[in-house]
């Protein structure tokens, strides 16, 4: 009885600790972008994005429900015109708020950047590689974007997709790192979103970035978000081996995604399956689509061979390790 009133509590004060509701949305806000990355799909997606009123009425749903944070990315988040206005609401509403973004309109929306909780941005190599695979003048873009953030008191993550063009230029993303002392991840080139891709990295190229990574998180790992296990897991994902270890999907339980046209989908991998996301401006708002998305019956109860966001595989990696209590505490909200 008092295990029952205790979960009861707890699941009406923090909703997201029963697993029903996530502690984050990751929204792909908008597609639109002033970049045009080589191995990103996301400028021709072509969707309806949702209105001012009905990404408010979105914030307001999700805030209600227990929802404690926004992750917003896109496209480029602040190409949207009323992205003020809603990071303003998010906050308002006591709900974090942080962003993906690739810099360069960092400078030119203080007020609202001074709200974000954090800021990851996007950096894949020194200036010629980096402005190669983004567009002319990413590389200074991201730079001014680092220093205008340090200067507000904001430490970025930075964020780095490994692809055939740079897989062997990965320095000087760890010098700057290390010269600006932040945090970064890595993550190879996902072909899964893009229609007959060209190979965006061979195993023969990602080959030479996971033995330089390896080798650095062996010496130091203290600004590599990456752990050794998630390079070997992407190693053996891209040459089609068995994966070292059986992963379980934990990370959908924390974390989902929205995107642009209002689909709720359990992750950015997933997004596109039709029979993985559902409308959340249908039926009845994101409350039922959370609680369709996360029915036990629906539940993925494996990962799946696409875990390639870098911050899911390695809280799957993790969790993977505790799955039994997780189990038992599963068990118990659920009955
Ligand atoms: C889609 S972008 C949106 C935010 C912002 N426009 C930016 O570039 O940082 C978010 C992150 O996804 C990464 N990304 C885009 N396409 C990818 C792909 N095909 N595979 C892996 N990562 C990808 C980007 O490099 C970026 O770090
Ligand atoms: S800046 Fe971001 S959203 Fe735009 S094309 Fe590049 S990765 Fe995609
Ligand atoms: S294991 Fe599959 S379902 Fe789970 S986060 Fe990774 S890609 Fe998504």
């Amino acid at each position: 009885m008092y295990l029952r009133a205790g979960l009861k509590l707890i699941n009406n004060h923090f909703p997201w600790v029963s697993l029903k509701v996530p502690y984050s949305l990751s929204w792909h806000i908008t597609n639109a972008c002033n970049e045009s990355c080589l191995y990103c799909d996301h400028r021709f997606r072509k969707q309806r994005e949702l209105s001012t009123s009905e990404a408010l009425s979105l914030v307001h749903d999700a805030a209600l429900l227990g929802v404690k944070m926004f992750m917003l990315t896109g496209g480029e988040p602040l190409m949207r015109q009323d992205m003020e206005q809603l990071v303003f609401s998010i906050k308002k509403q006591g709900l974090l708020v942080a962003m993906a973004s690739n810099g360069r309109l960092i400078p030119d929306n203080l007020p609202l950047v001074k709200k974000l909780t954090f800021v990851k941005l996007s950096l894949d190599g020194d200036e010629s590689t980096h402005d190669q695979i983004r567009s002319p003048g990413s590389f200074r873009g991201v730079i001014r974007a680092i220093e205008t953030l340090l200067g507000l008191g904001i430490k970025p993550r930075l964020s780095s997709v490994i692809c055939n063009l740079n897989a062997d230029k990965l320095e000087k993303v760890l010098e700057v790192a290390n010269h600006y002392k932040l945090k970064v991840k890595f993550q190879p080139a996902s072909d899964i979103h893009i229609k007959n891709p060209p190979p965006l990295v061979t195993l023969e190229k990602f080959k030479l970035a996971y033995d330089y990574l390896l080798s650095h998180s062996k010496k130091s790992s203290s600004l590599l978000v990456n752990s050794q296990a998630s390079l070997q897991y992407y190693y053996a994902l891209l040459s089609n081996n068995k994966l070292p270890m059986a992963l379980h999907c934990h990370s959908t339980l924390f974390s989902n995604t929205i995107t642009a046209d209002g689909y709720l989908s359990l992750c950015t991998p997933l997004m596109e399956d039709e029979d993985q996301r559902i409308d959340c401006k249908e039926s009845q708002g994101l409350k039922r689509a959370l609680a369709m998305l996360h029915h036990p019956k629906s539940r993925r109860p494996q990962a799946c061979r696409r875990c390639w966001c870098a911050h899911s595989l390695e809280l799957n990696l993790l969790l993977t390790s505790f799955q039994n209590p997780l189990r038992c505490m599963r068990k118990l909200f659920w009955g």
